[in-house]
């Protein structure tokens, strides 16, 4: 398992280690003390600081590609239900979203879709254009992302809604309607839970605190309904990998066409 290092004078709150790493595992620092929190709430921020931080060894622990040392079978697969759903429509436009180093980025754009990625993290963003150059990698927010008005025929999300707070669900889901086509695909990949969050002050005797979320499959299909999404399928698999605590759950969601 990777592990963060603090910058001095840096801005550190949460962390998860890998790619499909569990909110509740903590980082490891050599220099505790070294570290501000970043304003309670702000998981945003958290997430830039953290990634600022832990971006080289984030990609050293995942790689830059979908791979079967880190994705099951069924994970794969349902990454390649969604190319096809896009792909039976008319516009192969779509975004990774909370792309990290491009790893879904680069799998959408091997299958011959048109992709842009984005992520809060600047560094996460520098690392992912050295990995895939042809891909355009861009800065936004789950919650706020730089795109028109139904201009996607699909969204992923892989492991990055959990760093939100549920609670902050449905803001996000909101906006993901909002840039999708109608018709237009959603899938996301996230740890399974009750949807409580793991904070672990300075786990583990280090200088990190860490916050994260293992959603409820449950609550998270309720709030895509609510955003006005149709959830078409949601698979639940037990943990597989040595770095997984808890089952890992899907969710393939579409927009009503019109
Ligand atoms: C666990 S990593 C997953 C990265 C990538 N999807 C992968 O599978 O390798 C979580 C990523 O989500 C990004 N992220 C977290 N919260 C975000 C938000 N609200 N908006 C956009 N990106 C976010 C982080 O910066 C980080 O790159």
């Amino acid at each position: 398992m990777f592990r963060l290092r603090c910058q001095a004078g840096g801005v550190i709150h949460a962390h998860t280690a890998g790619a499909r790493a569990d909110p509740s595992r903590s980082a490891r620092s050599g220099a505790p003390g070294y570290c501000r929190a970043v304003p309670p709430g702000d998981h945003i921020a958290a997430a830039r600081a953290v990634y600022a931080a832990s971006a080289e060894r984030y990609i050293e622990f995942v790689g830059t590609e979908i791979s079967s040392a880190t994705e099951a079978p069924i994970d794969r697969a349902l990454l390649n239900a969604f190319v096809e759903l896009v792909r039976a429509g008319t516009s192969r436009r779509v975004a990774d979203i909370g792309c990290g180093p491009g790893r879904a980025a680069a799998f959408l754009a091997q299958h011959d879709l048109d992709v842009i990625g984005f992520d809060v993290s600047p560094a996460m963003l520098a690392a992912a254009r050295t990995a895939h150059p042809e891909i355009h990698f861009e800065e936004g927010r789950l919650d706020d992302l730089p795109i028109a008005h139904a201009s996607l025929a699909g969204v992923v999300c892989w492991y990055s809604i959990i760093y939100t707070p549920p609670d902050h669900l449905g803001a996000v889901f909101t906006e993901l309607e909002r840039v999708l086509n109608p018709g237009g695909h959603l899938l996301l990949g996230f740890q399974a839970g009750s949807g409580d969050p793991v904070h672990r002050p300075e786990a583990h005797g280090t200088a990190f605190s860490l916050t994260g979320f293992r959603h409820s499959p449950a609550d998270v299909t309720s709030r895509l309904e609510l955003a006005g999404l149709e959830v078409r399928a949601t698979a639940v698999r037990e943990a597989d990998f040595e770095h997984e605590q808890t089952p890992q759950a899907f969710v393939l969601a579409r927009k009503m066409p019109r």
